[in-house]
């Protein structure tokens, strides 16, 4: 374990914002990590820092989980199971998933942050979700250190959400994850969604394996996401909304050219990035905070950004989109103050 006292958490949060926390303590294992949880009450535990927004300094311990390590536990003919530690690099994972041979992944590449946080928010992207081949979680409870384990129906995923955002939140520590994946000759690709088969067939691929996928999915995450090493931001800032058919259908009247995807028979989830765009917000700024001119639904550090400016202007954006489509859009990525 390793103590580092007033840390600036700039390197630490995918915006760069430059806010302070009382100490930033890094776990090189699950005891020192359970140790802690009994002795220090209040405290932050940070993935990759890819999905939040730090708005002043922290005065409580921001901790990090460093522990490393994919391992195989069992092999059937079709599937195999493979246990992650929390603090092993998501796309790192999906490289090595690849070059395993193991598929269910591949449309997940390049999405931010560690192993730990992926279930967390459920992360998703061309029409997978991590629920989709995750067996079970690996953990500890903050308040007394001890294990416990959650298998995938008890994870309560939904659309970016489980259980770890809602009852069990600050109150469960994800130390590892166990994924459920395909092996060679049992791959269900995914190329439905979105803009991947248009890349594949430009690329004149007619038969895609795991790793044409996922270039796909890199290309066309690089062409439209910034890149945090250059430009502050969070990926998607905002969800996309799912509202009620009726609701949707007065907003289709006013709007008739609204994309929308059919969700079930009761509701309609619309594009958070159509409305903002059409709301007029693309290159707005709020001092050092800025609505992605390539993308609407991100919000990027200009520069000189403080976690205050980007809140702000996400507050702008929700009561415009509010005022001019009656709908409410909710942040996907966690305020921390
Ligand atoms: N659009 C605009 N203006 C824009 C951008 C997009 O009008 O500036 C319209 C497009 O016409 C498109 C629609 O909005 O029809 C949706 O845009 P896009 O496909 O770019 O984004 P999305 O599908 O809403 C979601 C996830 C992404 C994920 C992609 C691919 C959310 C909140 N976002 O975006 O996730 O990579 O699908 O599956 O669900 C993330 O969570 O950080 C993230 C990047």
């Amino acid at each position: 374990m390793k103590l580092l006292e007033d840390y600036s958490l700039k390197k630490h949060n995918s915006f760069g914002l430059d806010a302070k926390a009382q100490a930033l303590v890094m776990f090189d294992s699950i005891e020192e990590l359970a140790q802690r949880c009994t002795t220090i009450k209040k405290s932050l535990l940070l993935g990759g820092g890819s999905n939040i927004l730090i708005l002043n300094d922290l005065d409580y311990e921001v901790w990090t989980y460093n522990v490393k390590g994919r391992s195989l536990l069992s092999e059937e003919e079709e599937y195999v199971l493979v246990e992650i530690q929390s603090g092993e690099n998501w796309h790192e994972t999906v490289l090595w998933a690849i070059e395993q041979g193991y598929g269910g992944i591949e449309n997940l590449a390049l999405i931010p942050g560690n192993c730990g946080a992926a279930p967390i928010q459920n992360i998703g992207a061309y029409g997978v979700e991590i629920k989709d081949v995750l067996h079970c979680v690996y953990g500890i409870q903050r308040d007394s250190g001890l294990p416990m384990s959650f298998y995938k129906a008890e994870c309560n995923f939904g659309y970016r959400d489980s259980i770890f955002k809602k009852e069990l939140k600050g109150k469960f520590i994800i130390t590892s994850i166990v994924l459920k994946l395909t092996k060679p000759g049992y791959h269900r690709l995914n190329t439905s969604y979105g803009a991947i088969s248009s890349t594949l067939e430009q690329r004149g691929i007619t038969d895609p394996n795991c790793r044409d996928v996922a270039q796909a999915v890199i290309d066309i995450r690089k062409s439209k996401l910034p890149d945090t090493k250059v430009i502050g931001n969070a990926g998607s800032f905002f969800k996309n909304p799912v509202i009620p058919i009726d609701q949707f259908n007065e907003v289709k009247s006013n709007h008739p050219d609204i994309v929308s995807y059919p969700v079930d028979d009761a509701s309609i989830k619309l594009p958070a990035a159509w409305l903002i765009d059409r709301a007029g917000w693309k290159g707005k700024t709020v001092g050092g905070a800025q609505c992605y001119e390539k993308q609407a639904l991100v919000l990027i550090n200009k520069g000189n950004a403080t976690g205050r400016d980007i809140f702000t202007l996400s507050q702008n954006i929700i009561d415009d989109v509010k005022t001019k489509y009656g709908i409410t859009l909710d942040r996907e990525v966690n305020l921390i103050s």
